[in-house]
């Protein structure tokens, strides 16, 4: 590899960030799920710096020459902020080797507040640097599959939903572990995306879910098993264009989050008052507990709803959904 090595110096990457449309929380369970990825990008430049030292800088993240030493990857203190990019440079050290370090520079178009999934994203977008940098041929499968065992070595927990929406991009049927990955051909999505305010804990509600269902496994199956049917029924309806049968399909997938306890009175007052202004439909996107809430609505009241979204305290969130996946500028 060494004598590669010296063929290429540096490689840019950019991966997309996710919204996710139905399914969340049943996906971790083996349900469906739907996700689409927004052109908010996270942008990751690695180049060799011929010493033994993995040195990353996320100024955004408020990392600056962040150093740690090959073989110690993965192990010691390591900030939240870097802490995807150590286990994903480590498994790829793991299975093809390191011949000298890196310098990985990242830099993003969101605040990682948002539950846009800057984590997924710059997961993505290292291991597609570092594929090109060491020039390994890797299908999407086996980048999706070095970057879902980096999340999961840091999270414990997921269903790699935001991975896929980082390296396919586009509008996806996806199913855990990336068993399923179907691109659904919609051309685009009538929807008003707005923030919350609070910033939430993916691995926290997905424990809190985990909870619930030990303590009440009967009641959160039949949970799970309604909203992989929702997933199924907005597929049909996102693939037809059917946006007032896909807001009504968000409203009962909304209600079963409820019931899972992921919901806040914020983000429930947010989908009140995007109905309220006309929107078809409305829920929580993500793991719940705060982020960002989606609405579906007629063009024309795009604008009513995003008054009225931010009346009731929302941010608006102006994104391009349908986003192109993993992206690689040779220099
Ligand atoms: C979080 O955005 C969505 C969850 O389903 C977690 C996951 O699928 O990894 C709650």
């Amino acid at each position: 590899m060494s004598s590669k090595t010296a063929q290429r110096q540096q490689v840019t990457t950019s991966s997309p960030g996710k919204l996710i449309l139905f399914g969340e929380h049943a996906v971790v369970y083996g349900g469906p799920c739907i996700v689409t990825a927004v052109e908010q990008r996270v942008h990751v430049t690695a180049q060799f710096n011929g010493v033994g030292t993995l040195i990353v800088n996320a100024p955004q993240m408020g990392i600056k020459n962040y150093r740690k030493e090959l073989e110690y990857l993965g192990s010691q203190e390591m900030p939240k902020q870097v802490s995807f990019i150590e286990a994903l440079v480590k498994r790829f050290a793991q299975k093809y080797g390191l011949a000298q370090g890196l310098d990985i520079q990242t830099k993003s178009d969101f605040s990682h507040t948002f539950g846009f999934g800057s984590s997924s994203a710059v997961t993505v977008a290292t291991v597609k640097a570092l594929s090109e940098l060491y020039q390994v041929s890797l299908s999407d499968k086996e980048l999706f599959d070095l970057a879902y065992r980096a999340v999961l070595d840091i999270q414990g927990v997921g269903s790699g939903f935001d991975l896929a929406a980082a390296l396919w991009g586009g509008t996806t049927y996806f199913v855990r572990g990336a068993k399923k990955v179907q691109p659904l051909a919609i051309s685009h999505l009538p929807v008003v995306v707005a923030y919350s305010g609070v910033k939430a804990d993916t691995p926290t509600l997905v424990r809190q879910v985990a909870e619930l269902k030990r303590r009440r496994p009967q009641v959160v199956n039949s949970i799970f098993s309604k909203i992989s049917q929702l997933v199924e029924d907005g597929k049909k309806a996102l693939q037809k264009q059917r946006w007032f049968q896909v807001g009504e399909l968000m409203l009962e997938n909304q209600k079963l989050l409820e019931k899972l306890e992921v919901s806040t009175l914020k983000l429930e007052k947010l989908v009140q008052a995007a109905v309220a202004a006309g929107a078809y439909g409305a829920k929580l996107s993500g793991a719940g507990g705060g982020d960002c809430m989606v609405a579906v609505c007629p063009p024309a009241r795009k604008h009513l709803v995003a008054r009225s979204l931010a009346k009731a305290g929302g941010t608006i969130m102006e994104v391009k959904l349908n986003a192109k996946g993993v992206l690689c500028q040779k220099n």
